[in-house]
């Protein structure tokens, strides 16, 4: 077990911010999210997204940062520390994080293939000629698996140095440049002049496709966009310093994550309606009609490039977020040097990201439940891992360890005013948010009907 004293954190507030903010925004935020809006009755699915995370989303963040702070540990032991009979919760969480970085590694080395295309230029107006450009490329049995091991490569590096010297240092850097990029892209797809139309399809709602499901799918998306339920959050709080505030940062985080989703569709749809597109549903809005919308734009290898470099920093800051637990994990339960977790965990996920590669092309006939191996873990860590993760998180710090202690921790020892404190600990994270997830989930498995 590693000494308290020499344990490893963050040195200001704002690395704290940069990094659990890179954590949250990621592809769940630009392509995940604009299309799920966009799909799912566009405004009507944001209110119920907007009050998800608000009931959900920031109550649970909170409890996840004030148990890591409070335990100085990352997952596994910081529910050793408060309630020993439930390590298995963060053990769970473990698990999941070690499946999604597997298949999400292989996205973010698509990305990174995408950003190279599109700076040589795409120069195909047509979705169907990028979709077989697309096609062709995650089916493809080697090309994949480099830009897979390239991105692991660069997730490890940053991991590999350090909570300071890695983590905050690279998201001091990459966040800034996201932001930047992200308001330059926005301000000219807002400006293109068939933007209304776009914002129309995204923005007007449309109540008539809101079903049981909808609410499952937003509740889907609070979780894997505030990386919730797995412990990434408790372990960054592990690392923010006793003297911040912890009931303000842990709101200001989730403002900006669903800022930026919001923005991405400002981004994404006024410029696919201004080319004539339809927007397709799933990852081929990012890989197939972006594409044909970065070939017709003026300067479209440049927007497009800034595009593909926005998806890439959002996704490896997410990334390093998904190792980083994990790491931890090794590091103070089992003794190991960083740089040895860093590698070896890596280079096993990779491994099982090689499987959810291969599960787009040459092994796409091997399905369970109709699903590919790539699918698979994808499901088993969105719809189980990560909300019965949360519930069970928000039940420890809730009743087991109390919320009086959770109070205590949250406010500094009762040094800082947090006027909603006891709604967050007794209402909130006691009854309203483990129970709207039970149901939640409940009814996305099947058990519960609507
Ligand atoms: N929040 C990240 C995204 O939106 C994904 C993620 C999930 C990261 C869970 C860490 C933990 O893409």
């Amino acid at each position: 077990m590693s000494d308290p004293n020499t344990r490893e954190g963050f040195a200001s507030k704002i690395g704290f911010i940069f990094a659990a903010a890179g954590s949250a925004i990621g592809l769940g935020n630009i392509w995940r999210f604009p299309w799920l809006a966009g799909a799912n009755g566009g405004a009507a699915f944001l209110i119920i997204y907007l009050g998800i995370v608000i009931l959900v989303g920031v109550t649970m963040f909170m409890g996840e940062v004030t148990l890591g702070r409070y335990a100085q540990r990352s997952n596994v032991g910081a529910f050793k520390k408060v309630a020993p009979g439930w390590t298995w919760v963060g053990a769970m969480g473990l698990l999941a994080g070690f499946l999604i970085l597997s298949y999400y590694s292989v996205v973010g080395g698509w990305v990174i293939y995408y950003f190279v295309r599109a700076i040589a230029g795409f120069n195909m107006t047509d979705p169907s000629l990028t979709g077989q450009l697309f096609e062709s490329f995650i089916t493809h049995p080697l090309l994949p698996l480099i830009f897979h091991a390239l991105f692991m490569g660069m997730t490890i590096w940053i991991c590999y140095n350090g909570v300071q010297g890695g983590i905050e240092k690279y998201s001091n850097i990459m966040m800034p440049a996201l932001f930047a990029i992200l308001i330059i892209l926005a301000i000219r797809s807002l400006t293109l002049p068939g933007a209304a139309e776009g914002l129309r399809f995204y923005l007007v709602p449309d109540f008539s496709k809101i079903t049981g499901k909808t609410f499952l799918d937003a509740l889907g998306q609070v979780f894997f966009s505030l990386s919730l339920g797995m412990g990434s959050i408790l372990t960054y709080g592990s690392y923010l310093s006793k003297k911040e505030n912890i009931p303000q940062v842990s709101t200001i985080v989730p403002i900006m994550d669903t800022l930026i989703a919001f923005t991405a569709g400002l981004i994404i749809f006024p410029a696919v309606f201004n080319y004539g597109f339809e927007p397709a549903a799933g990852p081929g809005l990012t890989f197939v009609t972006l594409p044909a919308v970065f070939s017709e734009m003026p300067l479209g290898n440049l927007f497009g490039g800034a595009f593909f470099l926005l998806l890439f920093l959002a996704a490896l800051t997410s990334a390093i977020s998904l190792l980083e637990p994990l790491t931890a994990y090794m590091m103070e339960e089992h003794g190991w040097e960083r740089k040895r977790a860093t590698v070896i965990l890596g280079s096993i996920m990779f491994v099982i990201g090689i499987g959810a590669s291969l599960s787009m092309g040459v092994w796409s006939s091997f399905k369970i439940a109709g699903l590919v191996f790539f699918d698979q873990l994808d499901w088993v860590a969105n719809n189980l891992l990560l909300p019965l993760g949360g519930m069970f998180t928000a039940i420890v710090v809730a009743w087991v360890w109390g919320t009086k202690n959770a109070l205590q921790e949250a406010t500094n020892d009762g040094t800082l005013k947090f006027g909603l404190g006891d709604f967050w600990a007794n209402v909130m994270l006691k009854y309203v948010s483990p129970a709207l997830v039970a149901i939640l989930f409940l009814t996305g498995i099947g058990i519960l009907k609507v």
